[in-house]
């Protein structure tokens, strides 16, 4: 038999390994495939901000390739970024992070990776709630573990409770993975819900994953970070990034903090998979924590704008929507049109050109929702608006819906 008829005999499919053939492809990227064969789609799709890298962030990783600052770097980050990151933490929140406590990781996808393979164990159930970020699940199961789904609803917000969580709790529960302000609801907790769930997760002896990317996009109101609840900081793996508050989606960079025999065991991972992120990325984040600030603070207020055409919007042409205060998506509820939510999207894409992301992409109750990013102009929103409108319209459910505060 030749080399090349016994590769011929390998059924390729057969040999991917079972948890990750039974990890159904994310829903949001189905899309996108189709619409980058589109012309004229409004997208209201992906997850991340329509500005460039403020200048000042790129010149500083420009100037670090000039001066040949091209070389690995310590598997944790180089020191300069995580000093700095100490210091933004401490001043932010009032929370000391040693240099043993921090890790630097390709983005918060990297950082939540890490933390599910250093935490859990075959079999190990992870508490998430439900729907949420496509990539918790997955995390989980790749991991070897079992995630276990917390439902959550509109009329309450999409927020978790101590509650809700507990009856699903069992000796095999690991981790809480959570993130606050949500992706897809731009759902942000109450801190006296939280500090209920701290209690039962210190009660159970379980690990807080935390996913706060979003922490600096919230508005009229202020971010709880969890390992700053009573009870929280020893037990919290506390994941942040960059992508979104300075515009650094392709930067690829965030950062885990939390534990230092957790950070350690996580960084053994790092060390052998990735061994340092991008060195101009972290010289990037150097200069987006020491003088970041002024821009995050202009596209915040220019996603606020856009969050309250949007939200008024979907509500005026018959979406009903619940006020998102965190991230930058709404999250109407499609369920006066008839259509599952995929028909939806797929058809608003093919009619009207608009491009959104059904619900049920991230999970069971996201079912009779779309998800709506507003971080493009505004010029965009109305007609988008406008496109859907006259989508609706078709379908006779274009009456005005509430408006829920
Ligand atoms: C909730 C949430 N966590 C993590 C990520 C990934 O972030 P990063 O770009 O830091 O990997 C995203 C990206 O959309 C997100 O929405």
């Amino acid at each position: 038999m030749t080399i090349n008829s016994k590769i011929q005999n390998i059924n390729c499919c057969d040999h991917i390994a079972r948890r990750v053939g039974d990890i159904a492809p994310s829903g949001i990227r189905k899309f996108f495939d189709l619409l980058a064969s589109m012309d004229g789609v409004i997208s209201l799709g992906i997850g991340e901000p329509d500005y460039p890298t403020p200048y000042h962030i790129r010149e500083a990783a420009i100037s670090s390739i000039e001066n040949g600052y091209t070389m690995y770097t310590p598997n944790s980050g180089i020191p300069e970024l995580r000093q700095e990151l100490s210091k933004h933490l401490k001043n932010t929140y009032n929370l000391d992070y040693a240099d043993s406590q921090i890790l630097i990781t390709v983005g918060v996808s990297e950082a939540m990776d890490l933390a599910a393979r250093a935490l859990v164990n075959p079999g190990d159930e992870v508490l998430i709630p439900d729907p949420c970020y496509v990539s918790y699940s997955p995390c989980v199961v790749l991991a070897g573990g079992v995630p276990v789904m917390i439902p959550t609803c509109e009329e309450e917000r999409f927020e978790i409770s101590a509650e809700k969580i507990e009856p699903l709790i069992t000796e095999k529960t690991k981790a809480l993975l959570i993130g606050y302000p949500a992706n897809p609801t731009g759902t942000i907790m109450p801190r006296e819900k939280l500090e209920e769930i701290v209690k039962l997760a210190n009660q159970h002896g379980l690990i807080i994953i935390s996913d706060e990317i979003y922490s600096r996009l919230v508005y009229d109101c202020e971010h709880t970070c969890i390992a700053t609840l009573p009870g929280a900081y020893e037990n919290t793996v506390f994941l942040g990034g960059f992508s979104k508050a300075y515009a650094m989606t392709g930067w690829r960079i965030g950062y885990a903090v939390g534990p230092a025999s957790i950070i350690a065991a996580m960084t053994k991972i790092h060390q052998y998979t990735i061994m340092s992120v991008p060195t101009m990325s972290q010289v990037a984040a150097v200069e987006a924590l020491r003088n970041g600030e002024t821009s995050a603070a202009e596209m915040v207020a220019d996603y606020n704008r856009r969050r309250l055409v949007m939200v008024k919007g979907l509500c005026d042409i018959g979406l009903s929507c619940f006020k998102p205060q965190g991230a930058f998506y709404a999250f109407p509820s499609i369920k006066n049109t008839g259509m599952t939510s995929e028909d939806f999207a797929h058809n608003l894409l093919m009619e009207e050109k608009v491009a959104v992301v059904p619900g049920n992409a991230f999970g069971r109750c996201g079912e009779g929702y779309v998800r709506c990013c507003y971080a493009t102009s505004l010029k965009e929103l109305y007609e988008a608006l406008e496109r859907m409108e006259r989508f609706l319209k078709k379908r006779g459910a274009s009456q005005a819906a509430t408006f829920q505060v």
